[in-house]
């Protein structure tokens, strides 16, 4: 079974195929981040004409190192929800494109649902288990059932845990995405040089605002008084507080629903201080922590594709994950309302 993927839900414009659920044939990314480095975050109009730009040349590329024609494509899995309505729509409505004219079925996939099956591509992941997906637009726990359904147990009531991540380094002016400065300058930092006080929310919610408003107010105070400090110190005590309250919450709702996996998902994947805390801490209850390689973890369209291929695989029939030529981009929806 060959699955052209298609992501283009956010800055990343990227093209894949997939070969029977397991086999990346080829994974093309055209990322767009030098491009608004320049604003200090994603610009949807930019992003979407670049996106427009691309994409055709993407799918050339995924396609020749493929070595496939569309004549080979069983299926088209096309990122429709969540993300820039701008973006997504190009996504959409290119894929649309291509069905229309090779007469290939369309699969709408959530994105979420593709970081979360990123895990799938590169580990044999036992069901139940527990999701953290942590992303610049999301940040829920979620519950994954035998049957591949899911139901969110918490999620952020107000800035997703890479978004904060984001507007922390550009107070500091470190750079963008910051998650990956803020990673890295965690180990020359002291962790505990501010103290920022945990928000107080439901047992699987989380709210990052307060944290990122601490330290904002803690460099502004610091600016006013025009007194010094370490960057590093405070990348390690806000990297630090968000990681603990990431690994205590997931770890709750492994043992509240009794499994014994959980897997990582979405961007905020990569850091590296999550990876190796939230194992060690489940390693002592028993419980396995799987995530994808680095280059799995960001946007890409292969994680769309394998989510496509296990809709494909769960369904009583297959036409019952289709979408004809009325399918539209959403900008926001829950991951357990995905439609198809
Ligand atoms: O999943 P993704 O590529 O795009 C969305 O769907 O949002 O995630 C991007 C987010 C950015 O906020 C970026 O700062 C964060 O992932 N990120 C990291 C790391 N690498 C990327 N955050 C913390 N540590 C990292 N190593
Ligand atoms: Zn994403």
């Amino acid at each position: 079974m060959i699955i052209l993927g298609i992501e283009s839900s956010c800055d990343e414009t990227s093209i894949a195929v997939l070969k029977d659920g397991k086999e990346i044939l080829s994974n093309k990314i055209s990322s767009q981040i030098a491009i608004h480095k320049e604003y200090g975050g994603v610009v949807p109009e930019i992003a979407s004409r670049q996106h427009i730009k691309n994409i055709a040349a993407i799918l050339d590329e995924a396609l020749a190192e493929a070595q496939i024609t569309l004549d080979d494509v069983d299926y088209i899995a096309v990122t429709y929800a969540p993300g820039l309505i701008g973006a997504l729509l190009v996504g959409v409505s290119f894929a649309k494109g291509l069905s229309y004219a090779h007469n290939i079925p369309i699969i709408p996939v959530h994105h979420i649902k593709g970081h979360i099956y990123a895990n799938f591509l590169e580990h044999d992941i036992k069901l139940p288990c527990i999701a953290l997906v942590v992303s610049g637009g999301h940040t829920n726990i979620v519950f994954m059932g035998e049957d591949h359904k899911f139901v969110n147990l918490g999620g952020t009531l107000d800035d997703a845990v890479g978004e904060s991540c984001d507007k922390v380094a550009r107070v500091l002016g470190i750079g963008y995405p910051g998650g990956p400065v803020i990673d890295r300058m965690y180990y020359e930092g002291d962790r505990d040089f501010l103290q920022i006080p945990e928000p107080k929310v439901g047992e699987y919610d989380f709210s990052f605002s307060g944290i990122k408003t601490a330290v904002i107010n803690f460099v502004n105070k610091m600016k006013m008084k025009g007194e010094d400090f370490k960057q590093e110190d405070l990348a390690a005590s806000f990297l630090g507080k968000v990681v603990d309250i990431l690994c205590k919450k997931t770890l709750k709702a492994a043992k509240d629903k009794n499994v014994k996996t959980i897997i990582l998902a979405g961007g905020v994947a990569a850091n590296s201080l999550l990876r190796s805390q939230l194992t060690e801490e489940a390693k002592k209850l028993g419980i396995g922590v799987y995530y994808p390689s680095m280059k799995l973890c960001t946007d890409n369209a292969a994680m769309i594709a394998e989510a496509a291929y296990y809709k494909i695989k769960c369904a009583k029939n297959p036409e019952d994950c289709f979408a004809g030529l009325e399918l539209n981009g959403i900008a926001s929806l829950e991951v357990t309302k995905d439609m198809y």
